[in-house]
């Protein structure tokens, strides 16, 4: 097995989805190994999304993700980062597939709902800045 790391976006938070689709995330067969909620800064969010800081929307994702509180997450299943972007879908959910997160929840490219990790080295790094190693759980019974 191995694991990614998910955001679910404040967008998430503030249309109340985030049973709806941590159910979704459950069903799919992802366990979950660490979970909080918290409200990111511009400057945290800057942080985690730097490989963007030269693109034109930048400055408009970090307003975004820090614009309301956020769930993160570190999940875990055989193939996780791959499976993950599958069930999330396309970044905008006028492209998502059918039946993905995206094409079900998001609203538009920019409000979108999740985060996947787009591999397992950022998975590790992503998750290093939300959680403490303390605070994953030890046995997934
Ligand atoms: P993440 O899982 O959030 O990293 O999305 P992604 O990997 O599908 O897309 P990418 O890493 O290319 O972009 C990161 C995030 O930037 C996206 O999820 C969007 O929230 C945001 N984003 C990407 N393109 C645009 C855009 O054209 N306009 C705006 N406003 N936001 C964008
Ligand atoms: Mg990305």
């Amino acid at each position: 097995t191995n694991r990614t790391l998910t955001i679910l976006k404040p967008d998430c938070v503030r249309k109340n989805h985030v049973g709806d689709v941590i159910a979704h995330i459950q069903k799919a067969g992802f366990k979950i190994v660490a979970m909080k909620m918290t409200r990111l800064t511009a400057a945290t969010a800057g942080g985690f999304y730097e490989v963007h800081k030269e693109r034109p929307f930048y400055g408009e994702l970090c307003a975004f993700m820090s614009s309301g509180p956020c769930v993160p997450m570190i999940l875990e299943k055989e193939n996780a980062v791959a499976d993950f972007r599958k069930l999330i879908g396309a970044t905008d959910p006028a492209e998502a597939a059918e039946g993905t997160i995206r094409k079900l929840y998001a609203d538009s490219k920019g409000e979108n709902i999740i985060h996947g990790s787009d591999s397992d080295e950022n998975a590790a790094i992503e998750s290093a800045y939300f959680f403490a190693k303390s605070e994953e759980v030890a046995n997934l019974a």
